[in-house]
């Protein structure tokens, strides 16, 4: 990737990105969300921090796999809602230098992303359940509110200050172990907190959820883009139903329903960020390489298609839908149905097309207000999505 380049300008480039959440929940294997769902006491989760081994950890490897599958960047969980730290901090003895793998996995990582060329970013909750005052709230308990917000604003500075440049601030929200919300931005100090990350990290992106709207707007589990269409903005998504290891999902989307999301997400300008869960040890489980490969596989052929591309100019009808760049436009043919596509009520004129991933040109001719198609393959050349790619007359 060229390294000149402005956060907008490598954001809107990217497409996908590498989510992981990884941390002392892993152990247990239910989920991020354990601690909470399962009302486990601390005392009894910290239990499992040994278990947190990441002995296979290779960050290297995340990397790899990142780039095989044609992402640009990592957000990698540094703190989730369970409070425990994979960075040296010197905020708590709940982290990954002093307790379980005894490693700052936080530095690790970071580098393995430089080595790669990926763009760096850190996931951080906001939300603490081990911090009682944050289970209590601002206003039953300010003095140890105001104590827990100070803890944060030093721990996302640490993030900051000592791991050279960071990309990406992905803040989280989520409520207390009593159920109620207590994050907003006055009560976290967000302005003042986001006002020293950008002087700590100038070219830095920071997400919407310290509840300021900052750089870009986060869709989660869902791929409805932001009303403003200029606003940089990303979809997270799971490949089961969980972010956090957990076993007994086997729910997984297939990588066509994989492709077919991202190229919902890309022809509104968004970016995938695609989760994967690892184990306890740091390796990722077989039913997400296999997707990470196929997605890889697929953009080797088509990440032309959906970089940097605008909402589709011509209507999707049966196949699927479409996007433009410059005097290109795509048709992610969703619905490969037989030898011709029609393109309904289209005012365009084309001067060529071709199966993207082929040299098959593709007969078009217009039919009244339509156009349609020819002479196309009975079956999908491309198993996942195939792509038409249609030059604009001038
Ligand atoms: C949801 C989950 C949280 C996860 C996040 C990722 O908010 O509750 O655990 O980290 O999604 O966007």
């Amino acid at each position: 990737m060229r390294k000149d380049i402005s956060k907008i300008t490598w954001f809107r480039e990217a497409g996908v990105g590498l989510f992981i959440h990884w941390g002392v929940y892993s152990a247990i294997g239910r989920g991020e969300w354990v601690m909470q769902n399962e009302r486990i006491p601390l005392a009894d989760y910290d239990k499992y921090i040994p278990e947190f081994t990441a002995d296979k950890y290779n960050p290297d490897e995340w990397a790899q796999l990142a780039k095989i599958a044609g992402m640009r960047y990592m957000v990698l969980t540094t703190k989730h809602h369970d409070g425990f730290c994979l960075f040296d901090t010197a905020t708590t003895n709940r982290n990954a230098v002093r307790q379980g793998p005894e490693r700052d996995l936080v530095k690790e990582y970071v580098e393995a992303c430089r080595r790669y060329e990926l763009k760096v970013g850190l996931y951080f909750s906001l939300p603490d359940w081990s911090i009682q005052a944050f289970n209590d709230g601002p206003e039953n308990a300010p003095e140890a509110w105001a104590a827990f917000i100070s803890l944060i604003h030093e721990q996302v500075r640490e993030l900051c200050a000592n791991y050279g440049k960071i990309d990406v601030i992905w803040y989280d929200r989520a409520g207390n172990l009593n159920g109620v919300s207590p994050i907003t931005a006055e009560s976290v100090r967000a302005l003042e907190l986001n006002a020293m990350i950008r002087e700590l990290q100038p070219d830095i992106l920071i997400n919407d959820r310290s509840e300021l709207p900052e750089d870009f707007y986060t869709a989660e589990q869902n791929i409805k883009p932001p009303l403003d269409k200029e606003r940089l903005w990303e979809a997270c998504l799971t490949m089961n139903k969980h972010w956090g290891y957990f076993p007994a999902d086997d729910l997984y989307k297939s990588a066509k329903e994989i492709v077919h999301t991202l190229t919902g997400i890309a022809s509104y300008r968004g970016n995938m960020l695609l989760n994967v869960g690892p184990k306890p040890d740091g390796t990722i489980v077989k039913p997400e390489l296999e997707r990470l490969e196929a997605l890889g596989q697929w953009l080797s052929v088509h990440r032309e298609a959906i970089e940097n591309v605008s909402p589709g100019p011509v209507s999707g009808g049966t196949y699927g839908c479409s996007s433009i760049r410059g005097d290109s436009v795509y048709l992610y043919v969703h619905w490969w149905h037989g030898s011709s596509i029609t393109i309904a009520n289209c005012a365009m004129e084309f001067t060529s097309g071709v199966i993207m991933g082929t040299n098959q040109a593709v007969t078009i001719q217009r039919d009244g207000k339509h156009i349609k198609l020819l002479d196309l393959p009975a079956s999908a050349p491309d198993y996942l999505c195939s792509v038409i790619k249609l030059s604009l007359k001038k």
